[in-house]
């Protein structure tokens, strides 16, 4: 099959020609975002390869489809990114990677509370600048202290597990109880207990018309003051200018992020040579207590490779019989 990659980084093109080798694939990478300006370059191509950051609404898709593509594989879990209901109306089929290292994502998460509680980038940052004082690098033992996962599902309930073997009280907030939350000791709480009891929220749920702004100023307000905020799930989750005020305020203690609403914009690039247009994002830069990575938390060289194998085994499903179990919508569905 052509496959056109979009968002393409070197780093991937090794894992993907690995799983793909002896099974005729011909892949082109491009560099380029997908957007309605990028979508001619799939033409001749019979499948999609895109990442979170690309757009997939109507009028690409209609692009995609006009240009002859016959499926969209996506390389990642999240596909909020995607017009589902246009997708179906030009059947074209999804597939996405549920599932490839949950445990990338929530060791990436835990490594932000850890960092946060003992301030390791300002300890890091003095020690080589010959400043060996310890003032201001106070932190508190997690053991005893009670950590909220909203969002039980695959990484949810591994970061739970580290969280529990580091002597944490858990409580978790999800519509779907996951049996493996309640064997670490989890119990599932309403929102509002959550919000009230933690003393580190991590958010593993995706984003969703339910989940959008779930961390906005009426649920900050229900929480404790100097909580610790954890986002590895998408940026959209909080609402980013709420989020200022309860840091300026010092609600908040502690913010971790790995995603940001606007990340599009920014995430995956090297712009350290341009002026940063976005404000929000660079007030958010300028607190001591706030880490931001850039989208990172799945980078592992496991989570790498599952995530090639799945997207190869998802073209070559859709290729033989036009479906794949990862397909979040399918013609055959609907056949
Ligand atoms: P999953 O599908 O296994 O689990 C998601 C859980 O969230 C499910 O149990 C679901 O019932 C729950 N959920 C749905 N709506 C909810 C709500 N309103 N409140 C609380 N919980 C709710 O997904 P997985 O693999 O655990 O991934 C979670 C999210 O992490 C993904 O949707 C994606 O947005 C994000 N992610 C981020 C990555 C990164 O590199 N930063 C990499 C991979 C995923």
């Amino acid at each position: 099959m052509n496959v056109a990659f979009f968002s393409a980084k070197p780093y991937e093109k090794p894992f993907f020609e690995a799983a793909g080798a002896g099974a005729g694939h011909a892949f082109a990478f491009f560099e380029a975002s997908l957007s309605g300006a990028t979508a001619p370059l799939a033409a001749g191509h019979d499948a999609v390869c895109a990442f979170v950051n690309d757009r997939l609404d109507a009028p690409v898709l209609e692009a995609l489809k006009a240009a002859g593509v016959r499926f969209i594989v996506l390389r990642s879990a999240g596909f909020n990114h995607v017009d589902l209901a246009a997708a179906e109306r030009l059947g074209l089929p999804v597939a996405r990677v549920p599932a490839y290292s949950p445990y990338a994502v929530a060791e990436h998460a835990v490594a932000l509370i850890l960092d946060l509680n003992r301030k390791i980038h300002r300890a890091h940052a003095r020690v080589r600048e010959g400043n060996f004082s310890l003032d201001g690098l106070m932190g508190f033992d997690l053991h005893g202290r009670t950590a909220g996962v909203i969002g039980t599902g695959a990484i949810g309930v591994c970061a739970a597990r580290i969280l529990a073997g580091f002597g944490m009280r858990l409580f978790a907030s999800d519509p779907v109880e996951n049996p493996e939350m309640r064997a670490l000791g989890a119990r599932y709480v309403p929102l509002d207990t959550l919000f009230a009891e933690s003393d580190v929220i991590t958010l593993h749920c995706p984003l969703t018309p339910q989940t959008r702004h779930l961390i906005n100023a009426a649920a900050l307000a229900k929480m404790k003051t100097g909580v610790m905020l954890v986002n590895t799930s998408r940026g959209a989750v909080i609402d980013t200018p709420a989020v200022i005020e309860g840091l300026k305020s010092g609600k908040i203690g502690y913010l971790g992020l790995d995603v940001y609403e606007e990340e599009g914009d920014l995430f995956f690039r090297d712009l350290s040579g341009q002026v940063l247009q976005d404000d929000v994002f660079a007030r958010l830069t300028t607190f001591p207590n706030v880490l931001i990575t850039g989208h990172q938390a799945f980078f592992t060289r496991e989570a790498m490779q599952g995530i090639a194998e799945t997207t190869l085994k998802n073209l070559a499903d859709l290729e033989a019989k036009g479906n794949s179990e990862n397909c979040v919508w399918t013609a055959a569905h609907h056949a």
